[in-house]
């Protein structure tokens, strides 16, 4: 009887020890939590005070300041940064792992002591059509944001070097860095070295959507692209690339958009196309691309944007271009304008644009008026 009484005590003695331990450690965990996000909390806060809002820094007529909504007036837990404007947390380790600021009116520089630097549980983060001051990207992206899979800073003024640190970041899916160049007058250029863009397509190998539109590189498109499988989509568009294009490119199996426009040093030719290509958008306008349009071009059965305009094509057109119904975009300004050819005048009444009949998507040719009298030859 006391031997089982005494048992029992010491084994509720035991429950009684062995779920306080639990109960501590649920306790440490829910305060750890807490507190990481109490922390991530004012990392938001601070990295909304580091700007001015400014209603014309954003191009998007659908602007508004989100983050003028962040505060903590009367919330007395502190932490619920998650139902911010913008903010988006994970629903169970309650992490900031999404901040979408895209179109957000804000203004002014962004360094390493930003706030935005503590949020690294980060997975997508859209910063674009802002105004950030021509300040460089610290290098802390890649040091401390090792989570993202999303990265877009397009169109908001940053400019320098892209730090080599980017390529630390090898789950990004998408990264944008485009247009943040053209927007004003006197802004400056985001620039690129070679190195860095190779270490950027050696690394990043689940990259999908590469766009540096109008960063600038002054170098040779780098031949490791060819092995980029897993891109949808590369624009690289007024990079003032040069050299030879690397025509493997063109056989990305999940290629859909390629886009190298502007670069008018960029040397090319279109290879043979089968009909398991998946291009449906390709701009090589004002490039240096020449040599003949490859009847196989009529296998490129989802392209609906071609952009083929101001290059140095044989001014002779397949037929089989015809064959792109899909197409709902062309544009082959000065398609004839051959340098050092001089029978191009001459041919004129020989062309015809029968084929483009066929192309019934095809709402608009201004092209066309412009070069009456001098239009592609039809050849098949
Ligand atoms: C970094 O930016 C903050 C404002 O966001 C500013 O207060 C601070 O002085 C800057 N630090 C450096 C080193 O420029
Ligand atoms: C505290 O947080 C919980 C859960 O996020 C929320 O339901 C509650 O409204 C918050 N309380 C205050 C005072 O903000
Ligand atoms: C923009 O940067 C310049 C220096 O590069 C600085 O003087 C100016 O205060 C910054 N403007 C804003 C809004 O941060
Ligand atoms: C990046 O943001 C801009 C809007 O500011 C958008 O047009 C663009 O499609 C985005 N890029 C990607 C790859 O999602
Ligand atoms: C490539 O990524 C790894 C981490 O995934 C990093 O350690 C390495 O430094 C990166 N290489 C370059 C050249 O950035
Ligand atoms: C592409 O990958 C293959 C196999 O991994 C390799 O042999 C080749 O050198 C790579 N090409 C480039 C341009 O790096
Ligand atoms: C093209 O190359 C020439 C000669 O190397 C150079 O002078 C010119 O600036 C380049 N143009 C562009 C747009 O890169
Ligand atoms: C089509 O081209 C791809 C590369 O672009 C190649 O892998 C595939 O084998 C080709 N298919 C045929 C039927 O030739
Ligand atoms: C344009 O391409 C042709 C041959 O395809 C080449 O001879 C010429 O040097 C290239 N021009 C430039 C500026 O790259
Ligand atoms: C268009 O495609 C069909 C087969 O899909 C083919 O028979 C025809 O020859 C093609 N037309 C041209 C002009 O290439
Ligand atoms: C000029 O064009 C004609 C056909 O229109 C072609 O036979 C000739 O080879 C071309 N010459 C050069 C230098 O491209
Ligand atoms: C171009 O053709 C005209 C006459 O059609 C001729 O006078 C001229 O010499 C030719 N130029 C060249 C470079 O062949």
């Amino acid at each position: 009887m006391g031997m089982e009484s005494r048992r029992s005590k010491f084994i509720s003695l035991r429950c009684f020890i062995f779920l306080s331990l639990i109960a501590t450690h649920c306790i440490l965990f829910v305060k750890t939590q807490a507190l990481g996000q109490v922390d991530e909390c004012s990392a938001l806060l601070q990295f909304k005070e580091s700007f001015a809002i400014s209603k014309s820094v954003s191009a998007d007529p659908l602007a508004y300041p989100k983050v003028s909504f962040w505060t903590r007036e009367g919330d007395r837990n502190r932490s619920n940064c998650c139902s911010w404007d913008g903010v988006e947390c994970d629903e169970e380790s309650g992490h900031v792992i999404g901040l979408d600021l895209r179109s957000s009116c804000l203004r002014g520089s962004i360094n390493s002591s930003n706030g935005l630097f503590r949020l690294v549980h980060l997975q997508r983060l859209d910063l674009s059509d802002n105004h950030f001051n021509f300040s460089q990207i610290p290098s802390r992206f890649g040091h401390d944001l090792s989570s993202l899979t999303y990265l877009n800073l397009s169109n908001s003024l940053f400019s320098g070097q892209i730090p080599s640190e980017i390529s630390k970041l090898s789950k990004l899916s998408t990264l944008d860095m485009s247009f943040n160049y053209q927007k004003v007058d006197d802004s400056i250029p985001l620039k690129l070295t070679k190195a860095n863009m190779r270490s950027l397509v050696q690394n990043l190998t689940a990259i999908k959507q590469l766009h540096l539109n109008w960063v600038e590189m002054y170098s040779t498109v780098p031949d490791i692209l060819v092995n980029a499988s897993s891109l949808t989509s590369l624009q690289l568009g007024g990079c003032q690339l040069n050299g030879e294009f690397p025509v493997g490119i063109f056989h990305l199996p999940n290629l859909e958009v390629l886009s190298v426009y502007s670069n008018s040093n960029l040397t090319g030719y279109f290879p043979n196309f089968n009909r398991s290509n998946a291009l449906k958008n390709l701009n090589v306008g004002a490039t240096n691309f020449s040599g003949m349009l490859p009847a196989s071009m009529g296998n490129l059965q989802s392209l609906n944007f071609l952009d083929i305009s101001n290059c140095h094509f044989y001014p002779l057109v397949p037929s089989s271009l015809g064959n792109l119904t899909q197409l709902n975009y062309l544009d082959m300004t000065s398609f004839n304008d051959v340098p050092n050819n001089n029978s191009t005048g001459q041919l004129v009444s020989e062309y015809s644009l029968s084929w483009i009949a066929s192309l019934t998507n095809i709402y608009d040719l201004p092209w066309v008026h412009q070069i009456q009298g001098k239009i592609p030859k039809f050849c098949g």
